[in-house]
């Protein structure tokens, strides 16, 4: 289906989205918003689908919330509207895993949904930021929370409180990407973990993000549980039977999603 914000891929098992408002820096309007989480829900419903890469341009992954078509807005249009709430929950609600790769601008709401990402690969030119208290206001999608639990208070009160922008070495040294690569080999590295990906167990793969997800939002007693008990339902399945029995066997498994 054709977007007005977004161009999208289907290439082998890898959906590629690209954020594509190039004169506002991709930044995040109710359009684009709404198409990334139907886009995110398709392709999560797409059986041929197994990782989605969720990209910008060289210039700006997005350079956060759009600042025109929030600044007449009041508390209760904001309070009614429940800003980018819904969007966010239906991305959040994706069960394949979604990789940010991210170069230049990556500011505001675009490093909050770098953040929703599953993980984020980025280029040498990328620079995150939470800048909106240059704005008056404070981060809405995520930001304080988010990159609080990844960066830790000190960096993550600093880049908030500042409004200063992290470059990616930085961002690598306190654990908001995962890697750095240069610019030109940007997409192609993030494909090749989503190929990677796709080559797994799917019923493994979605297991493993809850996990991970369970260690942002429980305790670590109630982590360490759900990690155990998926870790004991797993061998339920054909595929791990497989995955045993490929390595003793010395061969390369096959997975069967079952
Ligand atoms: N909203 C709307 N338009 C934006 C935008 C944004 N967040 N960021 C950039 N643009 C637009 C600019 O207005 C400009 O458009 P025009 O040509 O029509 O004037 C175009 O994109 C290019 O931008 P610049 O000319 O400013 O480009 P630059 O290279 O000089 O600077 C920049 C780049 C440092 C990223 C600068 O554009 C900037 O500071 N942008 C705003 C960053 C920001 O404050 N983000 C937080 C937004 S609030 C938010 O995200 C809340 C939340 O948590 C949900």
């Amino acid at each position: 289906m054709a977007y007005e914000t977004l161009i999208v891929d289907i290439k082998d098992h890898i959906a590629l989205i690209r954020l594509n408002r190039p004169d506002a820096l991709n930044a995040l309007n109710s359009t684009m918003m709404a198409e990334l989480a139907k886009a995110l829900t398709e392709a999560d419903r797409n059986e041929k689908v197994r990782a989605i890469v969720l990209t910008g341009s060289d210039k700006a992954f997005a350079a956060g919330a759009d600042i025109k078509e929030m600044s007449d807005k009041g508390f209760v249009d904001m309070f009614e509207a429940d800003f980018f709430t819904p969007e966010t929950e239906a991305m959040l609600r994706v069960r394949k895993p979604i990789i940010a790769a991210v170069s230049g601008y990556a500011l505001g709401g675009g490093c909050e949904l770098a953040m929703i990402c599953d993980f984020i690969i980025a280029s040498d030119t990328a620079k995150f930021g939470q800048p909106e208290i240059n704005l008056g206001v404070v981060a809405g999608i995520g930001g304080t929370q988010r990159l609080t639990r990844f960066v830790g208070k000190s960096k993550a009160m600093d880049m908030h409180l500042t409004g200063r922008f992290m470059d990616a070495e930085e961002a690598e040294r306190s654990g908001l990407v995962s890697r750095v690569v240069p610019v030109k080999k940007l997409l192609d590295t993030a494909m090749e973990a989503a190929d990677k990906i796709a080559e797994k167990s799917q019923v493994t793969v979605k297991v493993v993000k809850e996990a991970v997800n369970r260690s942002y939002e429980t305790t670590l007693r109630e982590g360490l549980l759900f990690e155990r008990r998926v870790f004991h339902m797993l061998f339920n399945t054909e595929d791990q039977k497989e995955g045993m029995a490929a390595f003793l066997e010395k061969r390369e498994a096959q997975f069967r999603d079952r």
